[in-house]
C-alpha cells in the first residue's frame, strides 16, 4: 500500500474538523493546546478500529461525551468576529465522531456516534458504529466505494460494480474490518486491516527507576520493540545480529561522541551495556541517566529490522537534552527511508532539523477551541453517508 497521504478527524476532541496533507516523514507541531497530542490520539483510534477495540479505547478516555467536539456545531460570523458570545446552536445533525484517511490506493473512514435511547441498556453510554466505507483512491465518491457499512449490514461491490450482502447482523460495537475479512471475498477489507495493525506508536517511553527497560530479561529475538521499552536490549541484540549493526554504531556515536553500545547475554538474560568516554567500565540499563535510556530506546524503534508501513511518535525530545535532537532527527530521517513516519513534536530545534532533513512540517493553531492549520490548503474530503 502507498503512503497515508490525507488524513481527517471530525468532532473529536479540539478538531471539530481537520483535514491534513501528510507526506513520508511529517512532522506536526505548534503552541500548548493547540491540539498536537489529540491528533496522535485519533490516530491511535483509528488503528484501534482494526484491533476492535475502539469502543473501549474512547470509553477509557471518558466515552462519547467526554471526546466529541465541546464547542457549538457551527460558529456564527458574529461568534467568529466576536459580537455576539459563543454560544450553542440548535443541533442539525446527529452527534458524530469521524476519522479517515486515504492514500493512493485505498480510503477508509468511520462514524460513531451514540446509540438511539430504545431499547434502554445498561452500555447506553457506549458509542455505536454508524458507518464504514472503503474506498480506492483518495477521494470518496459514488463510484469507487467497495465495502460499506451502514448500521449492522455490510456490503461489498464485486469487480462488475454489482453491490452483494455479505452480513446483516453486525453489532454496533464491532468494525466490518475485524468481522467481514474473510479472505476468500473481502481481500481488500484483509489488506486494510493488516495494513491499520501494523501501524506502530511510540509515546512517552517509561525510563523512572523502575521502568521495564531498566530491567534485565529473558532475551528472544524481537524485530519489533514493545511499546513499553520492555525488551530494549533484545531488540538492540537483534538489530546487531539480523538488522543495521553499522547504522545502530553510528547512530549511538553520533548521539554520544566516544560511546558505544553492546548486549550482554547470561543465562538468557539479556542486558544493555553502555560504553561511554571516560568510564573505565560499560554502564547497564539501571544506571543510565533517563535521557541516554530514552534515546536508546529510541535507536531500537527507529531501526527496527521490520519496518512499519507508519510510524507515529508523539514527543520524542522529553528529557532530552537539546544537543541530542540534531541526531534524533537524523535517525527519524533515516527510518522514513524505510516506513512512513509522522512526528509529534513541541521542540523547535527537532521541528527544525526534521524540515531541514526534508520533512513537511504542520503547525497547528487553536481559534475559538477549534484546531486549525492555518496556511494550509484544504484537501478536499468526502465522508461517507449515514
Ligand atoms: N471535548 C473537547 N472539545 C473541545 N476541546 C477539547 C475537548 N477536550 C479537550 N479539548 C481541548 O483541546 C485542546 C488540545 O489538547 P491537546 O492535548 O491535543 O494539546 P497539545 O497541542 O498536545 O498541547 P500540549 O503542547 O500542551 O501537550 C486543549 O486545549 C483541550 O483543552
Ligand atoms: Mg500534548
Amino acid at each position: 500500500m502507498n503512503i497515508i497521504s490525507r488524513l481527517c478527524i471530525s468532532g473529536y476532541r479540539s478538531l471539530r474538523d481537520v483535514r491534513l496533507e501528510v507526506g513520508q516523514l511529517t512532522v506536526v507541531t505548534g503552541a500548548n493546546g493547540s491540539g498536537k497530542s489529540s491528533l496522535y490520539r485519533a490516530l491511535r483510534l483509528l488503528a484501534d478500529v482494526a484491533q476492535g477495540r475502539i469502543i473501549q479505547s474512547l470509553a477509557l478516555e471518558g466515552g462519547l461525551p467526554s471526546v466529541l467536539w465541546a464547542g457549538p456545531e457551527q460558529f456564527s460570523r458574529a461568534m467568529k468576529a466576536g459580537t455576539q458570545p459563543v454560544q450553542g446552536t440548535v443541533r442539525k445533525n446527529s452527534v458524530s465522531l469521524k476519522l479517515g484517511f486515504s492514500s493512493d490506493d485505498y480510503g477508509f473512514a468511520i462514524d460513531l456516534g451514540l446509540p438511539l435511547p430504545c431499547p434502554p441498556s445498561r452500555f447506553d453510554r457506549d458509542p455505536e458504529i454508524k458507518v464504514e466505507s472503503i474506498w480506492t483512491g483518495l477521494l470518496l465518491g459514488r463510484s469507487n466505494t467497495f465495502a460499506q457499512r451502514k448500521g449492522p449490514a455490510v456490503s461489498l461491490r464485486n469487480q462488475e460494480g454489482a453491490w452483494r450482502s455479505i452480513m446483516t447482523d453486525l453489532r454496533a460495537y464491532d468494525s466490518m474490518l475485524t468481522h467481514c475479512s474473510d479472505p476468500r471475498d473481502a481481500a481488500e477489507l484483509l489488506l486494510l486491516r493488516e495494513n491499520l495493525r501494523s501501524w506502530r506508536f511510540y509515546d512517552h517511553f517509561r525510563t523512572d527507576s523502575e521502568a521495564p527497560a531498566r530491567r534485565r530479561q529473558v532475551g528472544t529475538r524481537t524485530p519489533v520493540l514493545a511499546s513499553d521499552g520492555a525488551d530494549l536490549a533484545a531488540a538492540i541484540a537483534t538489530i546487531q545480529e539480523v538488522g543495521a549493526e553499522d547504522e545502530l554504531a553510528t547512530a549511538v556515536a553520533d548521539a554520544f561522541p566516544g560511546g558505544s553500545i553492546d548486549v550482554r547475554q547470561e543465562g538468557g538474560y539479556f542486558e544493555i551495556e553502555m560504553r561511554q568516554h571516560g568510564l573505565l567500565r560499560p554502564l547497564d540499563a539501571a544506571e543510565l541517566s533517563d535521557g541516554t535510556l530514552r534515546y536508546l530506546l529510541l535507536i531500537a524503534a527507529l531501526l527496527s529490522p521490520r519496518p512499519p508501513p507508519l510510524m507515529i511518535l508523539n514527543e520524542p525530545e522529553t528529557s532530552l537534552h537539546p544537543d541530542l535532537l540534531p541526531p534524533l532527527a537524523r535517525l527519524i530521517a533515516q527510518a522514513s527511508r524505510h516506513s512512513q513516519v509522522i512526528v509529534v513534536s513541541h521542540a523547535e530545534a527537532l521541528v527544525s532539523a526534521l524540515q531541514a532533513a526534508g520533512a513537511k512540517r504542520i503547525v497547528l493553531e487553536k481559534q475559538l477551541g477549534e484546531t486549525v492549520v492555518p496556511g494550509e490548503e484544504r484537501p478536499v474530503w468526502n465522508w461517507p453517508m449515514r
